[in-house]
């Protein structure tokens, strides 16, 4: 484990946090070619454990995360006129991308001889802690933020058990709670501070590269704590380096409106401030003060990437437009990132004919009242001896 910041090293070992200078810490592999054989790894099954040489960890709590779809939006592009792939991480055993973090952070809690996890979440990283969890016998506490958090969610973290705490506050509150109680021996956090977590997103962009045989010119995805951005970055510097790769994408990251530290921080060449009163209907980034602010700002700025904020509305419709168009049903976060790319192309930023791979980190049932309150009104209500007229009429 090493500091991003003073640089400092560290065996394994479960801290969050440099203890120098309280920077983020990141696992630093030295690779080489050697040492992992994409020949090799391309006969395995496709899921995350494909790329095992490349992650810390053993494989010991596992629901067959990761290998999911990457789809060509044939519609989208011929409308956006771009090369539009979806990389659908809603197709997750529990929905989200957050399985291929917490297989590996669920792996290391037992490693390290602990017996409770905990997390802060906005919903997805409990329902999914909680599921390794139960399925690594651990116990698990999750703090969420009273009423902010989707009901799909919910009632993941509820059957699989977890202690579910309801916070009256936001998610940063929530998180700062949870820092405090993991100073206790047994306790191990699996919010994305820990760097064990990356470990397993960082898949996203070896999977990306393996489906395309190639490096797309582009990533966007939505960014809340700011940890997922940070790890594909990481993927495809790693990949970089074994020489996989010959080129990086730039890593574009979309936060709503309401809540974007990270893109004033980028647009208006500022220092990170938080916002302390964050809100959007998408509720999975309500979040002010994203903890790995740091390793998300050097990955766009690295990459040569964008930041760019998105409405509510343009969220919904975002959401509308890839569900109608592509038949892909996505949470109102991950909307963000089709949303973003709309704007993007609009702005000018993003040229005609890139290649361009949207990240879609949860799946739409997530969250489903959002579309029953939106569409409500287009049920249609008639008596069964009308239905034959009325389809004769449309
Ligand atoms: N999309 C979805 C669906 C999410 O649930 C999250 C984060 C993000 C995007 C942003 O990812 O935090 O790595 O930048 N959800 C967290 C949670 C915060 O608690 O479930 P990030």
């Amino acid at each position: 484990m090493k500091c991003i910041d003073c640089k400092e090293e560290y065996e394994e070992q479960p801290i969050y946090r440099c203890e120098k200078c309280n920077g983020l810490l990141e696992i630093e592999f030295k690779l080489s070619a050697d040492d992992f054989d994409i020949k090799k790894a391309r006969k395995r099954r496709f899921n995350l454990w494909r790329y095992k040489e490349l992650i810390p960890a053993k494989k010991i709590v596992s629901l067959n995360e990761g290998g999911t779809p990457l789809y060509e939006c044939k519609n989208l592009s011929e409308e956006l006129k771009v090369k539009l792939f979806v990389k659908n991480e809603g197709a997750n055993p529990t929905g989200s991308f957050k399985d291929r973090g917490m297989t590996v952070g669920v792996s290391k809690a037992i490693e390290f001889g602990k017996n409770i996890t905990t997390c802060a979440s906005t919903g997805n990283t409990s329902a999914s802690l909680a599921a390794y969890s139960a399925r690594g016998n651990l116990k698990c506490i999750v703090m969420i933020p009273s009423g902010k958090i989707a009901y799909g969610k919910l009632a993941q973290a509820l059957i699989f058990g977890a202690k579910v705490i309801a916070i009256d506050g936001n998610f940063d509150k929530a998180l700062e709670t949870v820092f405090k109680i993991s100073k206790n021996e047994n306790i191990y956090l699996l919010n994305s501070i820990n760097p064990y977590r990356l470990e397993g997103q960082k898949t996203i962009a070896y999977e990306i590269f393996d489906e395309l045989n190639h490096t797309p010119d582009r990533i966007i995805l939505p960014v809340g704590n700011a940890g997922n951005i940070s790890a594909i970055w990481k993927g495809f510097k790693e990949f970089y380096e074994l020489g996989i790769i010959d080129k990086k994408p730039k890593m574009t990251g979309i936060q709503a409106d309401g809540a974007k530290p990270i893109v004033n921080m980028f647009k208006n060449k500022k220092e990170y401030v938080p916002e302390k009163n964050p809100e959007t209907i998408a509720t999975a980034i309500r979040i002010g003060n994203p903890v790995s602010w740091k390793k998300a700002i050097n990955a766009i700025y690295e990459s040569d990437g964008y930041a760019e904020s998105v409405t509510d509305e343009e969220i919904l419709n975002a959401q509308r437009l890839l569900a109608r168009k592509e038949g892909i049903f996505v949470e109102p976060a991950s909307a963000a990132s089709i949303a973003g790319l709309i704007k993007l192309i609009n702005e000018g930023i993003i040229d005609k004919n890139e290649e361009i791979v949207c990240i879609t980190t949860g799946n739409g049932l997530k969250d489903p009242n959002v579309v029953a309150d939106l569409y409500k009104n287009e049920i249609i209500y008639v008596k069964e001896e009308d239905v034959e007229n009325l389809i004769k009429n449309m």
